[in-house]
């Protein structure tokens, strides 16, 4: 089905199973520890070995000599690999390094090596007698001083270095109050609770591999291409994930080890990988450096905005794009944005939930804040003057919808903001201080082609299937919705198989698009079940109605499953888009409004109230909706107050790589959160009428947390996260 004209009225309107609170279908499998995760298909395999990855010690250099003997010789030791018996590797297109390295180390804690035992501790130990020989040369590990000489970067639109509308510099050297300042934010970690998880079987030259991936697809294409092997002989399952955040949109290295290993040992092979080893072998949210500057009239009109941003990566890595929301935010005639690229000899920078935004909003919506300050205007007024509904560089391309003021002003009603204090640091609540802030939040949805396989049983039973992934967002459950939905049966009638590369190619789990997507995809499959349906019962595809378990149409009505009497009904489609997300911006917009209470004594900051307003489309679920949202929130409060990869320069490592060091929120660091979604329904976003919601939840959290800090002391901090010691 291609997706090229507004939605209109549709079958998904009815809203009797999509739009309801449903709890998750698969609730209660994850709760009894039924739903098998990476490590534990135990059941469809047996004889299964322990993997153990040996990663390198120096950041960059040469392996001189990788002795494995003495622990090939250790007790229950089935076989070694390393990148010299593994013969030529590939590189998958979304990698930016090997994921086995040798002789050439591109980062700490690559891989070099997997060694195969009986038992996860004898796998372990023997790791720890693989003798590694190496002649370390100098890295780059200081982005600081290597954004002195990066290049421009044209990531976002190919070709340019910068993007500009206007003249900015003319603009802002003319507008009568300017804020011009710089923010930093550090890296990130997803530290995921699942780890980074495979079990490999080998049948022949065939190939199964059970791990824990966002992106079934992308995955499939990079381990045969990795492994050099068509993709036909592989299969990828991937039913459960334990969280993601970006960490696992794409093959790493457990993957290709586990099929590696169990190919050498002759025998299946499960291996997860180690929570110190995970901060520096795989991927991680770049550390940013950002410059914003914003002129504005005495009335607040902004007339000139410019962002740029610099980060770094590996030689063939790319840029954290956080100025790109600075693009589409807000209204000013002249614009800039610029990105810097330089080169790291860190781990592989990538995607971290909303990347870009994420950090690019932490710095933008602090900015934004100042320059309220500095016009003595209330920040909500100061977002709501400069609202635009159209693209500023292009204004013929309007937003498709775009609520940003309303989720501000009914947040502001909401959460009480008249009360807040526009002078910094006088509300006082014991040793206290205490203080609100506010950001928007900006997320972009992304359309992308999805599809599904729907059938109809003999039994009634409605069966989906379709490679996407349930990252713990609820996918299982919204799919079940929508074929209910379109089938006019209840969720319980409908099963939904995912997570496998056998099954048609869905959106996947990334960037918030995954919901939006995979479900018009469903909607796009059930369509032809329905005309199949009619076909086959003689009825008019048009008049003919599903509700109820039943087919009606006119006079005649039979039961759903009396279609499937003379054998199953199958059909399969994809959604496709045209040009509707060219010629109209689909976003999602929110408010983020939280308040704080900063320790007088030991500048240490507690949230005390947090809520979340988000115009999104229409929300498919709204229970499972929410708890993206909390979840993002939460996120939103770590990167604010705690979380930081630390860079050990000397040695080019994150030193701080474990659940004990890099500090993530706990439920005691969280207040009560409140989420309210504006009824809306995007029509020319996609059949479901339903936009992203899982990234726009954290966007803009932490610059909220930050102004709040701002609110309750009067110290501007800039460099986050915010801990206790900046405030001296
Ligand atoms: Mo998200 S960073 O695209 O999983």
């Amino acid at each position: 089905m291609k997706f090229d004209t507004p939605a209109g009225t549709n079958p998904i309107d009815q809203m009797k199973a999509v739009g309801r609170a449903h709890p998750r279908i698969d609730g209660a499998l994850k709760t009894t520890g039924l739903a098998p995760y990476a490590y534990e298909h135990h059941r469809e395999i047996e004889n299964v070995a322990y993997g153990y990855i040996v990663g390198s010690a120096i950041a960059k250099g040469r392996i001189d000599t990788l002795d494995t003997a003495a622990a090939k010789a250790a007790p229950g030791v089935i076989a070694v690999v390393t990148a010299a018996d593994a013969g030529p590797l590939g590189k998958g297109n979304f990698n930016t390094v090997k994921l086995l390295g040798g002789p050439q180390v591109d980062h700490y804690h690559q891989a070099i090596a997997v060694v195969v035992a009986e038992t996860f501790e004898q796998a372990r130990a023997a790791a720890g007698l693989v003798r590694v020989d190496y002649t370390r040369t100098k890295g780059r590990f200081d982005l600081d001083a290597a954004l002195k000489t990066a290049p421009l970067t044209d990531a976002d639109k190919p070709g340019k270095g910068e993007d500009r509308v206007g003249d900015f510099e003319t603009a802002f050297d003319a507008a009568p109050v300017k804020l011009d300042a710089e923010y930093s934010t550090p890296g990130h970690s997803h530290a995921m609770m699942e780890p980074f998880a495979s079990m490999a079987a080998w049948d022949g030259d065939a190939l199964t591999v059970w791990t824990s991936n966002q992106m079934i697809n992308w995955g499939h294409s990079d381990l045969a291409k990795t492994l050099g092997m068509p993709k036909e002989k592989i299969t990828l399952l991937s039913p459960y994930v334990g969280g993601g955040f970006g960490g696992k949109l794409f093959l790493r290295t457990d993957a290709v080890l586990a099929a590696l290993g169990a190919k050498a040992a002759g025998r299946p092979v499960k291996l997860a990988m180690s929570r110190p080893m995970m901060a520096n072998n795989a991927t991680h949210r770049p550390a940013t450096r950002q410059r914003i500057r914003i002129g504005a009239t005495e009335d607040g009109t902004i007339t000139a905005i410019a962002h740029q941003s610099g980060s770094g990566d590996q030689p063939e890595g790319g840029p954290e794009t956080a100025v790109l929301q600075t693009q589409l935010l807000y209204a000013g005639a002249n614009r800039l944005t610029s990105m810097r690229l330089a080169v790291l000899d860190l781990p592989e920078g990538n995607a971290m939930r909303a990347p870009g935004e994420a950090p690019g909003m932490m710095a933008l919506e602090v900015a934004m804040d100042e320059m309220a300050e500095k016009l003595g205007m209330d920040p909500i007024a100061f977002r709501a003057k400069n609202d635009t509904q159209v693209d500023p560089a292009d204004p013929e391309r309007r937003f498709s919808q775009r609520q940003l003021v309303r989720c501000l002003t009914e947040g502001a009603e909401q959460f009480g903001w008249s009360r807040r204090k526009a002078t910094p640091g006088t509300v006082r609540d014991g040793r206290w201080l205490v203080g609100m802030g506010v950001a928007s939040a900006f997320r972009n949805h992304i359309n992308r082609t999805s599809g599904a396989r729907v059938r109809l049983g003999r039994d009634g039973v409605v069966t989906v299937e379709t490679d996407m992934t349930d990252i713990g967002t609820g996918s299982y459950t919204i799919i079940a919705q929508t074929a209910a939905e379109m089938m006019g049966v209840p969720i319980d009638a409908v099963e939904v198989k995912l997570g496998s590369s056998a099954l048609p190619v869905s959106a996947g789990s990334g960037g918030q698009f995954g919901a939006a997507n995979a479900t018009a995809g469903v909607y796009a499959a059930c369509v032809k079940l329905r005309e199949a349906i009619a076909g086959r019962l003689g009825f008019a595809p048009t008049d003919t109605v599903f509700e109820g378990g039943k087919v009606t149409s006119g006079t005649r009505s039979v039961d759903l499953s009396q279609a499937a009497a003379d054998g199953e009904l199958v059909a399969e489609d994809k959604i496709e888009f045209g040009d509707l997300g060219k010629t109209w911006q689909l976003s999602t917009f929110g408010a983020h409004f939280v308040e704080v209470g900063v320790d007088v004594y030991t500048g240490a900051t507690r949230l005390r109230r947090m809520l979340a307003v988000c115009a999104a489309g229409r929300i498919i679920n709204p229970r499972t909706a929410r708890s993206q949202v909390i979840g993002a929130m939460t996120m939103g409060v770590g990167s604010a107050l705690m979380e930081e990869l630390a860079v050990d320069s000397r040695f080019g490592l994150f030193i701080n790589h474990d659940l004990a060091s890099y500090e993530v929120p706990v439920h005691a660091d969280i207040p009560h959160q409140d989420v309210i979604f504006l009824d809306e329904a995007d029509e020319k976003a996609n059949p479901m009428k339903a936009k992203g919601i899982g990234e726009l939840g954290l966007c803009g959290v932490g610059a909220a947390v930050a102004n709040a800090v701002y609110n309750a002391t009067g110290v501007r901090l800039r460099d986050y996260p915010l801990t206790l010691d900046k405030h001296l």
